[in-house]
């Protein structure tokens, strides 16, 4: 898919279908997390994936947004790998999130469907997969294919302006 179709088609799904998700197709996504960018390319981050019936009881228990996706991806950061600056602020939550959208862009490119879900903060979530101390959930990522029945993302088309937005200095 052209680059620009892909930042475009990309949309939030919040029905998911039964149909699985293609091992190759996972395997795509998951290079497309390995090769982004992170601080000091410390690659201070870990992906778990969520298929098995155990794994998604465990998820739906702790989590409210999977929304019936037969894949779903909880991308972690590393606080014992990540790189902090001088001042203390600590890389890992947003190299976790460089690598959560290189993911979600190379699923649209693969006409996967999926969503960004919020995990950070989760702590039951990481109990619950019993995850090291180290490793703090950033957001999970359900993947799979949409249900005829899901109604399209509301905000998708609800953005501000550019010139809201972006200021020359
Ligand atoms: C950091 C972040 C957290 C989000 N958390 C949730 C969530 O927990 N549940 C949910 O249904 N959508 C969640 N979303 C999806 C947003 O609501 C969605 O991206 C936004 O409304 C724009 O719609 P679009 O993705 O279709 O363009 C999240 C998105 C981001 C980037």
């Amino acid at each position: 898919m052209e680059f620009e179709k892909v930042i475009r088609e990309r949309s939030s799904t919040r029905r998911f279908s039964e149909k699985k998700l293609e091992r190759e197709k996972l395997e795509k996504i998951l290079e497309a997390g390995r090769i982004a960018p992170t601080a000091k390319n410390t690659q201070d981050f870990k992906i778990y994936i969520i298929e098995s019936e155990d794994a998604i009881r465990k998820l739906d228990k702790t989590h409210p947004c999977r929304y019936g996706a037969p894949t779903s991806l909880l991308v972690c950061a590393d606080d014992a790998a990540g790189f902090a600056s001088d001042e203390g602020h600590k890389s890992g939550v947003i190299d976790a999130s460089i690598v959560a959208t290189h993911m979600l862009l190379e699923a649209t490119n693969l006409s996967v469907d999926n969503i960004w879900t919020w995990a950070w903060g989760n702590q039951e979530l990481a109990d619950i997969f019993g995850l090291p101390e180290t490793i703090e959930p950033v957001c999970v990522l359900p993947l799979g294919y949409r249900s005829e029945e899901d109604k399209g993302s509301k905000m998708h088309d609800q953005r501000k302006d550019i010139s809201e937005l972006v200021e020359y200095l």
